[in-house]
């Protein structure tokens, strides 16, 4: 029964992965190519408020299948406890990761929803774009340490 879940765990832990750094790449683009201001108010306020939640599921759904993972391998004992070897190394420097990319997240969607199709202040438009810059590149590394991770288990 156990082997079940952890085997659709990670089935859905590689997909939501796949939506969630593909949405992002995608929204990366779509912010350098999409430099028309009529174009932009167009179709930011629409699509935003989908992406959001197509991403906020993604995300929720990747740390629930990333936890029971980590209790499939027993994971939780090296928990910020990095002891040197390179599976602590792996997994603590990846859950940093996550740690900082959550919160950016937050940061990021608690200003969109504030701000859909408004204005926005100079401060919300740094934070908006600092943000989306840093989830960008944190996504990066997240991959890098969960394949050095999957390589070793
Ligand atoms: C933004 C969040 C996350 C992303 C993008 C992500 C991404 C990935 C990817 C792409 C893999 C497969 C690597 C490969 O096949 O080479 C993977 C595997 C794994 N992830 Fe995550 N992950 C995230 C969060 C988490 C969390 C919170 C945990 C909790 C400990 C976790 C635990 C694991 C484990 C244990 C594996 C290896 C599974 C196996 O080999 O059966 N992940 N992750």
């Amino acid at each position: 029964m156990f082997d079940t879940v952890t085997e659709w765990a990670f089935h859905i832990h590689l997909i939501m992965a796949i939506s969630w750094i593909g949405g992002s790449v995608f929204m990366f683009v779509l912010g350098i190519t999409l430099r028309d201001k009529k174009a932009q108010q167009e179709v930011y306020p629409h699509v935003g408020p989908i992406f959001g939640w197509f991403e906020v599921v993604a995300l929720v759904a990747l740390l629930s299948s990333g936890a029971i993972l980590g209790m499939k391998y027993g994971l939780f004992s090296l928990l910020f406890h990095d002891n040197g070897t390179p599976i602590s190394h792996a997994l603590n420097m990846k859950l940093t990761l996550v740690i900082v990319l959550t919160v950016a997240t937050v940061v990021h969607f608690v200003i969109a929803y504030r701000t859909n199709g408004k204005e926005r202040t100079r401060k919300e438009q740094l934070l908006s774009r600092g943000s989306s810059m840093l989830i960008f590149f944190l996504n990066l590394f997240v991959m890098h340490y969960a394949i050095v991770l999957r390589n070793i288990l």
